[in-house]
């Protein structure tokens, strides 16, 4: 059994999709000190800010899901994963689309001599991606319920903790694969929010609750917000309770 770092069943995840450094700590501050949020960060502040980034949000005591998405030939993706192993996150993932021999590459390369390591979760299709784009841009024939599952099964046989998924196919994922297996959900709006910029497959988080997602991922809807504590405020109650 692998020594998986200890966090939350269920979670809000903060995406800090923000340029840079000075954003995401202007952002920190609208919360109070002693809160400990999970956030997520993404390819934009990484690559504008390196590991560095990691470490500054670590030491103010948060849980980081660190989203790169690999995707790539199977080696490649296994040395990468070596050198994220090395950083200080709970969470990272890669696209389930890269293939299973890819996903054991990079659970292999992603788990530490000692034997441990953070999650690692597959991407099935972008909440971005509807139905339309997969059969007529990826040409994919089978509907996306069926994709995402497919999708997810290889993930789950390769070892993989979970997926992240749009919380329209949470439920038949835990339901296919068992309640352990994690969905990672993105594409959540506000039932207020009058857009839903470039998401396609979105939910309330209060309806996220009961749709058996683990994680629900928010970006626009907090970062973007007028006052952005109580907006997470009111994203916890509707999904957590408290
Ligand atoms: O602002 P918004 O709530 O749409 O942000 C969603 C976040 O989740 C973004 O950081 C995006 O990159 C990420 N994401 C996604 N769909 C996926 C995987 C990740 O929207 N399938």
């Amino acid at each position: 059994m692998n020594n998986i770092k200890n966090i939350n069943q269920k979670d809000v995840i903060i995406a800090l999709d923000f340029p840079g450094k000075a954003d995401v700590l202007n952002f920190l501050d609208c919360f109070p000190a002693d809160e400990r949020l999970f956030v997520k960060i993404g390819m934009e502040l990484f690559y504008a800010e390196g590991p560095e980034i990691i470490n500054l949000i670590r030491r103010r005591g948060h849980s980081i899901f660190l989203d790169l998405k690999l995707h790539d030939i199977p080696n490649t993706v296994k040395k990468t994963m070596a050198v994220l192993s090395g950083l200080d996150v709970d969470m990272v993932n890669l696209h389930a689309s890269g293939g299973s021999a890819m996903m054991r590459a990079a659970l292999d390369g992603f788990t530490r001599p000692d034997g441990t390591r953070a999650l690692i979760i597959a991407v099935t299709q972008l909440t971005s991606t509807d139905g339309d784009m997969l059969k007529n841009e990826l040409l994919i024939e089978k509907n996306m319920t069926e994709t995402v599952l497919k999708y997810a099964e290889n993930a789950a046989r390769s070892g993989l903790d979970g997926v992240v998924c749009s919380p329209l196919e949470a439920m038949d994922i835990k339901k296919a694969l068992g309640d352990k297996f994690l969905t990672v959900t993105p594409g959540i709006r506000f039932a207020s929010d009058d857009t839903k910029d470039d998401q396609k497959r979105i939910m309330t988080p209060k309806r996220a609750a009961v749709s058996g997602c683990d994680y629900i991922v928010v970006g626009r809807p907090v970062t973007q917000a007028a006052e952005p504590l109580k907006a997470y405020r009111q994203c916890r109650m509707d999904f957590m309770g408290y």
